[in-house]
Parts: C-alpha cells; sequence; structure tokens
C-alpha cells in the first residue's frame, strides 16, 4: 500500500516487468481489447505490461477477480518479479474497497495449485512479488483491513480446495475429522463428533444406512462458533454440509467415468469447514453452527439395498430406491440436528444431483429455500462474491413425486424429471419451519479447466457466498 505523492515511478520491479491496470479507452475497445487483457507495451523504454480494464462503469467485482488472477499468472510466464501499480487508474477504481478485494481475491486464488503428489515441480506459477496499491493517506487503513480480509478469505477457498483435491482414500471422515479438530484448536471453536457408535445410538439412520456399505467409519461433526462480541440482534445460524469423500453410487453403482470425480463429493462439507474458518478468523458477530455429515457411499455385501427403508433422526422414514441418491439421506439428519440445535436459519450446501448440472452447467449453482427473502438475500451476497446461484422452485404440487409405497417418502423423484426440485423437496421436510435454503453445487464445485481464478479440480464453490453473506 502506498500513499498518493509518494514516489510514483517505482512499479517496475528492481529486475522485473511492471503492470499498469487502466480502464479501456474507446479506440482500445474497437480495437478489440478485451476486458481483462493483459498486453506488453513499451513507455518510456521499460516494458510495461497494460492491463485493460474495459469501462469505469462496467466493471464488477469478479472482472476484477479474474484480472487478479491473470495478472499473476501472467508475471509467471514472464519470470518476472513486478509491482503492480493501479495508480494510473481513476480513483473510482480504489474508492470501491470491494474492488480492493475482489483483485487481491483474484491474485491469492489464481496463484493456488494443489501439489501434494508432484514429485517433479512445475516451477513456481508466478513470480509476482508483490502489488503497490497507491491510495490517499485517508484511506489506508480501509483498505489495509480489507486486503486482510481478501487473504484470509482467499485462504479459506484454498483450504476447501486442498480437501476436496486431496484423494478419496487419504481424505476418510477419520482424516476431515482430524483436520477439524486442529481447526477447532486454532481459532477456538468447540467440536462435537459422533462416532460411528454415536451416530448408531443417537439414531442418525440416513447417516448409517449410507455408511453400512463401506470399511470406513463414518463420521458427524459439529463446530460452534460463539463470538465475544456476539450481535444480539443476529440469528443463530447453520451451516450444512454433504460430506461424501467418495461416492460411488453404493449398490446403485456409477459408471467407472462417473466415479472419476466423485473424491469431490465431499465439497459441501469442505466450504462448511472452510467457512468456519474464514468467520472466525474474521470475527464474525453471529453464532454459527456447522454440520458436516461425512461417509463413504460404497457397495460391499453389507451395503444398503435399493429398497431397504431407513429411519432418520426426525424419525421420518425414507425408502431407499436408489442408493447413488445419498446425499439427502445424510444431509436428512444433519438438517434435522440443526433444527434440534435450536438453529434460526439454515443453509446446506451439497454435490447433490447431476441434474442441476444439466440444468446449470458448471458455473452456476442451484439456489432453492421455504423462505423468499433468504434466498435472495444469499442470491445477492453469491453476485457479489463471484459465485452464481439461480433460483429453482420447490413445487408443492412435485411433492407427490417422492411419495413411497411403504415409507413416507422414497428418495429419489419421478424418472427423468425435476431431480434437483424432488431432492430439495426431501430436505425440506426435514426443516420445518425454520428458514432454510439448499444450495445444490454439484456443477460449480469442480472445474475442468484452470481458467481465471480457478483451477482443475476442486474450486471452493460457496466459501466466498457464505462468508459474504454473514459477514
Ligand atoms: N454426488 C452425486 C451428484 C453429482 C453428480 C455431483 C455429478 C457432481 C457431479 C449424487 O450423489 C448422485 O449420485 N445423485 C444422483 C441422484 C439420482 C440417483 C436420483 C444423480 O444425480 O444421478
Ligand atoms: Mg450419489
Ligand atoms: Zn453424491
Amino acid at each position: 500500500m502506498r500513499t498518493k505523492g509518494s514516489d510514483q515511478n517505482d512499479f517496475q520491479g528492481e529486475e522485473g516487468v511492471g503492470y499498469v491496470a487502466r480502464f479501456t479507452n474507446e479506440s482500445e475497445q474497437r480495437q478489440g481489447l478485451k476486458l481483462g487483457e493483459i498486453q506488453p507495451t513499451v513507455i518510456d523504454g521499460k516494458l510495461i505490461h497494460v492491463a485493460y480494464l474495459g469501462s469505469p462503469e462496467a466493471l464488477v467485482p469478479d472482472d476484477v477477480r479474474r484480472f487478479g488472477a491473470n495478472l499473476v499468472k501472467k508475471a509467471g510466464r514472464f519470470k518476472s518479479s513486478a509491482v503492480l501499480d493501479l495508480e494510473a487508474l481513476s480513483l473510482s477504481f480504489v474508492k470501491n474497497q470491494n474492488l480492493v478485494s475482489a483483485l487481491l481475491e483474484g491474485v491469492y486464488l489464481g496463484s493456488y495449485s494443489f501439489d501434494t503428489y508432484r514429485t517433479r515441480s512445475r516451477g513456481s506459477k508466478s513470480g509476482l512479488k508483490s502489488i503497490v496499491l497507491t491510495v490517499s493517506e485517508d484511506d489506508v487503513e480501509t483498505y489495509q483491513t480489507s486486503a486482510k480480509s481478501a487473504k484470509i478469505l482467499a485462504e479459506g477457498v484454498a483450504l476447501a480446495r486442498d480437501l476436496i483435491n486431496e484423494p478419496p482414500s487419504t481424505m476418510t471422515p477419520r482424516r476431515f475429522t482430524e483436520i477439524a479438530q486442529e481447526i477447532a484448536t486454532t481459532y477456538g471453536l468447540e467440536l462435537r463428533v459422533w462416532d460411528e457408535k454415536k451416530i448408531e445410538e443417537e439414531n442418525l439412520g440416513g447417516l448409517l444406512g449410507v455408511a453400512k456399505g463401506s470399511n470406513e467409519p463414518p463420521r458427524m461433526l459439529r463446530l460452534h462458533y460463539l463470538p465475544s462480541d456476539l450481535d444480539p440482534a443476529a440469528k443463530k445460524t447453520a451451516l450444512v454440509g454433504k460430506g461424501i469423500t467418495f461416492d460411488s453410487g453404493g449398490l446403485s453403482l456409477k459408471s467407472g467415468t462417473g466415479m472419476m470425480t466423485m473424491k469431490t463429493d465431499m465439497s459441501g462439507a469442505a466450504a462448511v469447514l472452510a467457512s468456519m474458518v474464514v468467520l472466525a478468523a474474521l470475527g464474525c458477530r453471529r453464532e454459527i453452527y456447522g454440520y458436516m455429515a461425512l461417509t463413504e457411499n460404497m457397495p460391499s455385501g453389507t451395503a444398503q439395498k435399493p429398497g431397504d427403508v431407513l429411519k432418520t433422526r426426525l424419525g421420518k422414514t425414507i425408502e431407499v430406491l436408489n442408493t447413488d441418491a445419498e446425499g439427502r439421506l445424510v444431509l436428512a439428519d444433519a438438517l434435522a440436528l440443526a433444527v434440534e440445535d435450536g438453529a434460526e436459519q439454515i443453509l446446506d450446501i451439497a454435490t447433490l444431483t447431476g441434474a442441476c448440472v444439466v440444468a446449470l452447467g458448471t458455473e452456476i449453482g442451484g439456489i432453492m429455500g421455504n423462505d423468499d427473502s433468504l434466498v435472495s438475500q444469499v442470491r445477492e451476497a453469491s453476485l457479489d462474491a463471484g459465485e452464481e446461484l439461480w433460483p429453482l422452485p420447490l413445487p408443492e404440487k412435485y411433492k407427490k413425486h417422492i411419495e413411497s409405497e411403504i415409507a413416507d417418502m422414497k428418495n429419489i423423484g419421478q424418472a427423468g424429471q425435476a431431480g434437483t426440485l424432488s431432492a430439495g423437496l426431501l430436505l425440506q421436510e426435514f426443516v420445518g419451519d425454520v428458514p432454510w435454503i439448499h444450495l445444490d453445487i454439484a456443477g460449480p464445485a469442480r472445474s475442468e479447466s484452470d481458467e481465471g481464478y480457478l483451477s482443475k479440480g476442486g474450486t471452493g464453490f460457496g466459501v466466498r457466498t457464505v462468508c459474504t453473506w454473514l459477514l
């Protein structure tokens, strides 16, 4: 951070390439220079990279996030160490705190990579050593604060990505629990762990049913964050995450290709854990519970069978007609616990249905709920966070899709119809009257490319939305 009036001409790094970001003028726009594009230019005999940001009116935080990521990648490509000077931008850019955080989020997330299992280094991804933001004296503190929180948020997203990218035989429910334990100690959170014995004793029948086929024992986790300067007006909030550490489909076995990415089926739980870290680190003033329902979904001689009936924590029974529709079974128990604990609003997040990927693709998540104002609140947060969510309905008249011949409901809907909605309708059965929203992140939880601030693999989708919402 540099204040106005200090030496403005040192944006060229010692041995490196300088960067200037500025809005694209009309003639450049006519030349087809795209937003976020970075081009080398010689200015005063120095090689400078100019990043074009389009027109100031049109700029939104997510453009800046992508620009930050491009920048960090570009600096790596040119093996340069660079200092970024945003002074060339009009003040409207730096005046907006959002955009500064977005820029830094992009920079941090763009430099993420998961290298635990590479024995040959791919080389440092970026040579970008520092970023200089030129701001007026009065604003320094504000921007320093927002720079700090951007870093904490991006580190949270990176934590979620790490958890998701870890191979499924390593990231088991037990390993996930150990990590949650370490986090609880570090951040002074209270952690409650239901092991397989407690899960049985306390009638978490949905989780138990899914876990039956696996040699790995399941876990239910509850993290509790109670801030010292609690805002008395803030609602007690529960976050609930689907944590299937590997989804083979169970006896309703997936195809080989179908299960290739199914280590990512714990992205919801990863998002909950990472969000708790960020919220605690940033001193969120609400009381928050984070539930993570963790198990593998495996086929075996002890696995649950299509046709079996489970009795859930709430007492409601579910006929399991497809063991691959397991997410809703484990979430049913976690949602019931959240209601029991007196949550005043609940958000669940889950890689729940392939149907949602068909409907919205891989860059947009589905949002459903029983409270319209809560849905719009979270949706707004998601747009600010650059994680697009699109509202889907929970139609009363489709409740017939999950009617069972012998139990209170069945775990699949009508074949080929509204699969995301019937999953949502089943979850709704377990939240009673508590305001609740359900995020189906089956699409955006994973990225197939290294585009922008995403990296191939787990994206950590949801962390930024949840934190933006609750902060
Ligand atoms: N984990 C999957 C959903 C999924 C699919 C996530 C693709 C990410 C990418 C979930 O457990 C599942 O298998 N759902 C079934 C439900 C069906 C059997 C009713 C599905 O979507 O096919
Ligand atoms: Mg499944
Ligand atoms: Zn699943």
